[in-house]
């Protein structure tokens, strides 16, 4: 053990990196989740079972307030489920240890500057420190964002802001990845580009994703399985694996294909259907 074993950041990084290894395997049984008491009461979303194994790419879609995000909060671990059983890596979830989350905002750290955020996720990743310098400036590379290493928060967009955020999710060692409309802000190429990166990475590092969107596009981007919620409370009205390829077809063959055309019919076609509902 290194001399830093007894610190707390050491101890995280020791379950961060426990919970590695290809495992991500997500479990929901019966699981609802339901606010306020009484006559007030809602339920937001539920009851859902779902199975996720290890190295999946689910999307999650549906219209607004379907409960989509409610889902992923049970899933990081947020909150617990007023009924039901979630499981992820075979226990339960534990925010910051079992799963890296991108929210809707981004919530970085405003003390620290863009490249202090980064450094902070690697380090939580132990990463080497003479590596971290390194794999920061790729990781800013790779969501566009070049020399902003020094850069405080505030003086960086909203758009710059959520792909630090990305960055840093991407920093992480969680085997686990939930995102949450992270690229809803964003211009359209710019968005299109993580997009793509996002697919390429996951099926390069072998992780879970569960990644939430209102947009049939993205979901037929992106997804390696798509399930759709009804309207609130959300329960799974389609869940279907996507047939195309992972690896070795460019984007904008994969967009341009008719296979793609279909699933995104296919998708939007179950939305508006379950929005109805
Ligand atoms: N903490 C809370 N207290 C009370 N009600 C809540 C709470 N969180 C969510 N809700 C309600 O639960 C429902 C689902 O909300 P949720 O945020 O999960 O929807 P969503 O599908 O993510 O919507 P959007 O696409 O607009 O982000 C909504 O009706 C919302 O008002
Ligand atoms: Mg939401």
């Amino acid at each position: 053990m290194s001399s830093h074993s007894n610190s707390p950041v050491a101890e995280l990084a020791g379950r961060v990196d426990a919970v590695g290894g290809g495992r991500g395997a997500i479990s929901l049984r019966n699981v609802s989740q339901s606010y306020g008491s009484g006559d007030a009461a809602v339920t937001a979303v539920g009851p859902v079972d779902l199975d996720i194994p290890p190295g999946e790419f689910l999307v999650l879609v549906g219209a607004s307030g379907c409960g989509k995000s409610t889902l992923l909060r049970l899933i990081a671990g947020f909150e617990p489920a007023t009924q039901g059983d979630v499981e992820v890596s075979g226990g339960q979830p534990v925010p910051g240890i079992t799963s890296g989350v991108v929210f809707q905002q981004p919530r970085l750290f405003p003390w620290k500057t863009v490249g202090g955020n980064i450094d902070l996720a690697l380090k939580y990743a132990r990463v080497p420190k003479g590596e971290r310098a390194r794999r920061r400036d790729e990781l800013l590379t790779r969501v566009g964002l070049d020399d902003t290493a020094d850069r405080r928060i505030w003086e960086i967009s909203g758009g710059q802001q959520q792909r630090v955020a990305i960055a840093r999710a991407l920093a992480g060692q969680t085997s686990l990845l939930l995102l949450d409309e992270p690229f809803a802000a964003l211009d359209a190429l710019t968005r299109e580009r993580l997009q793509e990166d996002l697919r390429t990475v996951s099926s390069d590092l072998g992780r879970t994703n569960v990644f939430v969107t209102h947009s049939a596009d993205e979901a037929a981007f992106l997804g390696s399985r798509i399930v759709v919620l009804t309207s609130r409370p959300g329960r799974v009205a389609l869940d279907i694996p996507s047939t195309l390829p992972r690896v070795g077809v460019g984007a904008d063959d994969l967009r341009g294909s008719p296979e793609y055309a279909a699933l995104r019919a296919e998708i939007g076609a179950a939305v508006k259907e379950a929005a109805a509902a």
